[in-house]
């Protein structure tokens, strides 16, 4: 355990509660000790003076799928988290939908200890339930699982969707162990129905994955899991929204006190059905990016605070795999690395503010998933994870950029606004300037249910 220590100077610290003007921050062996002015540093610690830079809290990319073991072709750990590091990253919540699918202890404890040698940031592991497995479910959590992830739509994997009784009763063991449970929420009857009429019009357009997979997919999807959640107090955690039908559902949800959480990504705020043509099935993503009207729909969302996170839904493929026609494309790209870049763009072009992106980036999820204070913020205690960034630079983000084996993001090209300079790990810098600086020295992170 442990960590290092560096002592940090003149930071613009951005966190959800305010921007603290001109302060020091001092990590001893990996944690913070010390946050003021003008601190010493102790004897043989580093000093990073970050004058006119802005200082905020590691981000917590809650929905990262690295693909490692079992589909290396589309992308590997090692890639994945040099990505996270560069991007500013410094604890991801990885995905079940590797292969075999993490449905039981053994599988669990094979991937924590497979991942443990090739993480560049800390991680944390998520299992899966599914018709099969609801008997493992407390066996996981007791091994380390930070929470559940259940498809209700297919996608990647094609793990089924389980039956309603599986759902209530997931809830009602998420809500006794505090235990959240992600949920892939689109109708797979809908989906599958939709798909169908719309293929048979011979549409090969890229447009057509958006309207085989409408918004009354995800309503549905969202309404049904408010509704157990509300019954059993079970923690739920909508991801990917992408349908403004969904949000109003998360919305009303949340204002009867449900245990609802809801996330979106930047590719649903940052491009929309515009764009397919420009973009083809490089943007093709499930469920799908959808019209100006859901891309705004997300945006109030994201300001009033109805929806609560924001993960990347890192999710390479091969390239073969993604240059195919529009029904065979898979679906999803690598977004770990570009997350906070793009977020932190949109803070500096005044459209959220800059104090959000803490919040929703880092703060919320570690929340969610028991992480806080340790993950999440940047308090006595916490763990020395903050990302510097100098407001007054840009970054251009380019295909060598990319440590992912497949780097097919729609965001290559685009200039934006701000530059991350360090990533830095329980007190040890990670990354400069989008480069990774030493070895893998992420681990893994469980959570320890209360009982209670
Ligand atoms: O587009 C997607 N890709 N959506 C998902 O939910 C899963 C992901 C993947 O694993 O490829
Ligand atoms: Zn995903």
């Amino acid at each position: 355990m442990g960590g290092d220590s560096i002592l940090i100077r003149n930071a613009r610290l951005v966190l959800p509660e305010g921007i603290l003007e001109d302060v020091d921050i001092l990590v001893e062996d990996g944690k913070v000790t010390r946050i003021g002015r003008e601190l010493e540093p102790p004897r043989g610690v580093d000093v990073l003076n970050v004058e006119g830079k802005l200082v905020l809290p590691g981000v917590v990319d809650e929905h990262v799928h690295m693909r490692e073991p079992g589909l290396e072709y589309k992308d590997n750990f090692t890639n994945g988290t040099m990505d996270a590091a560069s991007g500013g990253v410094t604890t991801v919540l990885e995905m079940p939908n590797t292969l075999p699918p993490v449905e039981n202890r053994k599988v669990l404890l094979e991937k924590a200890h497979l991942l443990a040698s090739k993480a560049y940031v800390d991680f944390a592991l998520y299992g899966v339930i599914h018709d099969g497995n609801i008997d493992e479910f407390e066996e996981m959590v007791y091994a380390g699982a930070i929470g559940f992830k259940i498809f209700l739509g297919p996608t990647t994997g094609n793990i089924p969707a389980p039956s309603d009784a599986t759902i209530y009763e997931a809830l009602l063991k998420s809500a006794k162990l505090k235990t959240p449970i992600a949920f892939h929420a689109e109708n797979w009857s809908l989906v599958k129905y939709f798909t169908e009429k719309v293929k048979a019009t011979g549409r090969m357009d890229p447009k057509a994955h958006m309207d085989a997979r409408p918004p009354i997919c995800e309503e549905e999807a969202t309404i049904r899991i408010a509704y157990y959640a509300k019954k059993t107090r079970g923690i739920a955690l909508i991801v990917h929204m992408s349908a403004l039908e969904a949000v109003e559902a998360l919305r009303k949800a949340r204002s009867e006190g449900v245990n609802i959480w809801g996330e979106t990504n930047p590719h649903y705020l940052l491009l929309s059905s515009d764009d397919y043509d420009k973009y083809g099935t490089l943007m093709k993503v499930n469920p799908p990016i959808r019209s100006r009207e859901h891309q705004e729909a997300l945006w109030k969302a994201v300001l009033d605070g109805t929806i609560t996170n924001i993960g990347s839904d890192h999710a390479p493929h091969a390239r073969e795999e993604k240059e195919k026609n529009v029904w065979e494309a898979a679906a999803g790209f690598p977004g770990v690395r570009t997350l906070l870049p793009l977020m932190i763009d949109q803070a500096l072009r005044g459209k959220i503010p800059l104090t959000k992106i803490p919040e929703l980036l880092s703060a919320n999820p570690a929340k969610l998933f028991n992480l806080y204070p340790k993950k999440g913020t940047i308090t006595i205690g916490s763990d020395g994870d903050m990302v510097v960034v100098d407001p007054r630079s840009e970054t251009i983000i380019r295909e060598e950029d990319f440590h992912s084996k497949h780097p097919l993001s729609p965001f290559i090209g685009w200039r934006l606004k701000g530059r991350i300079e360090y990533t830095i790990l329980r007190g040890a810098i990670i990354a400069r300037n989008g480069e990774v600086t030493g070895g893998p020295r992420g681990q893994w992170i469980r959570y320890t249910p209360k009982t209670s």
